[in-house]
């Protein structure tokens, strides 16, 4: 390591959240809409421009690094991407590599993921019914899912489950999903849904449930104590006393935690946003492919952009905002 990214609020940069693909096989009505159009494939970065790229970040300081897309395990030739990153998690300067993932691939990858240096993957699901998880992802299956849950489980891998808390969707569900987690030994987050997308924004705002509201639900059921602990990401967790579980809240919207934020996120065409909930962007795929040969130069691009750090997200909820909200889709930045 040279010399650590260090933001203009004093904010050690240590977490690069990488999209590797906009492509998803699902279409969650929060994240995109039904008929997308996908970026051209020259426009990506290439698997090896994505090894350099990250591992320019890791020689800056990045321990961590989250792969994301759309789907990340849907880019042709990912696991080549993933075993030549291993080689940093052998020489220790990477502690965590790991991906966020829509877990209808996992059958198939988990083994190599856990061969790669893969110890924890996110899996993002927000019901256990056939029926309404097929109108969420629009045409997503669920056993699929559950087939990729229990791979990555037997492979040795640590899953969390991140669901969107979406009112009248799966309020209902919250005890069994809970107890669904608890029973395979499964951390769950729950995630309020970001305005964000040019799609069904008036059924978004309506389908905005509050976390507060979702711990007064998890009061009706459980003894809910506040832990103290933050694990470097923007989650805040509370301890369920019957089961023992630790249950994640990501409030965005309600609660601010930009101050502690250590993360910025490369897109799959190689722009750098500082910031979820900002439009500011750096592009560093230009000076990756203008000098293949010296990094000097996309090393300088990323300390410029992170010396471009804003203090904290736009993201509002009130109505005025959403007409002017932000037209990007989760899938381009990686959630
Ligand atoms: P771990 O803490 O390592 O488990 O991961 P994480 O929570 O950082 O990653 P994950 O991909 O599971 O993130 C879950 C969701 O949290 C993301 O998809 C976003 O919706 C939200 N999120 C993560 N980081 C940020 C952030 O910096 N700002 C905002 N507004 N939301 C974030
Ligand atoms: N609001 C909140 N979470 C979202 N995700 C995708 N779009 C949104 C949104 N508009 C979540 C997915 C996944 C993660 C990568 O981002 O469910 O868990
Ligand atoms: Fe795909 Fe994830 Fe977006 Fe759903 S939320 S469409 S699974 S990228």
């Amino acid at each position: 390591m040279t010399a650590p990214l260090i933001d203009p609020f004093a904010r050690a940069i240590t977490y690069l959240r990488v999209s590797v693909t906009d492509r998803c096989d699902f279409r969650c009505v929060y994240c995109m809409s039904e008929n997308m159009t996908f970026l051209p494939k020259k426009e990506l970065l290439t698997l090896e421009e994505l090894d350099r790229l990250c591992s320019t970040f890791v020689d800056l300081g990045v321990e961590k690094l989250r792969i994301t897309g759309g789907e990340p395990l849907v880019r042709k030739g990912i696991m080549t991407f993933f075993h030549s990153m291993s080689r940093h998690l052998d020489a220790g300067t990477l502690k965590e590599l790991t991906l966020t993932t829509n877990g209808s691939q996992l059958e198939r990858f988990a083994d190599d993921l856990y061969a790669a240096g893969v110890r924890r993957v996110n899996v993002s699901l927000d019901t256990l019914d056939d029926r309404k998880f097929a109108d969420i992802t629009r045409w997503g299956r669920l056993p699929q899912v559950l087939r990729g849950i229990d791979a990555a489980l037997r492979a040795g891998l640590k899953v969390k489950i991140n669901a969107v808390a979406l009112k009248g969707f799966n309020e209902q569900e919250l005890p069994a999903i809970t107890s669904w987690c608890a029973d395979l030994g499964m951390d769950l987050t729950w995630i309020e849904v970001m305005p964000m997308g040019d799609i069904g924004n008036e059924d978004r705002l309506d389908q905005y449930w509050s976390l507060r509201d979702v711990r007064t639900t998890y009061e009706q059921h459980f003894t809910v104590t506040d832990l103290a602990e933050r694990t470097g990401g923007p989650a805040r967790y509370v301890q369920l006393a019957e089961t023992g579980q630790k249950i994640g809240f990501i409030t965005p919207l309600s609660h601010n935690f930009c101050e502690s934020c250590n993360r910025v996120r490369i897109t799959c065409t190689g722009e750098i946003y500082m910031c979820l909930g900002q439009e500011d962007v750096a592009d560093l795929r230009a000076p990756l492919r203008a000098h293949p040969d010296d990094d000097a130069p996309l090393r300088e691009a990323i300390v410029a952009a992170i010396a471009r750090k804003p203090k904290g997200h736009d993201f509002d909820y009130s109505r005025q905002k959403l007409d002017g909200q932000m037209p990007r889709h989760m899938s381009h930045t990686g959630g």
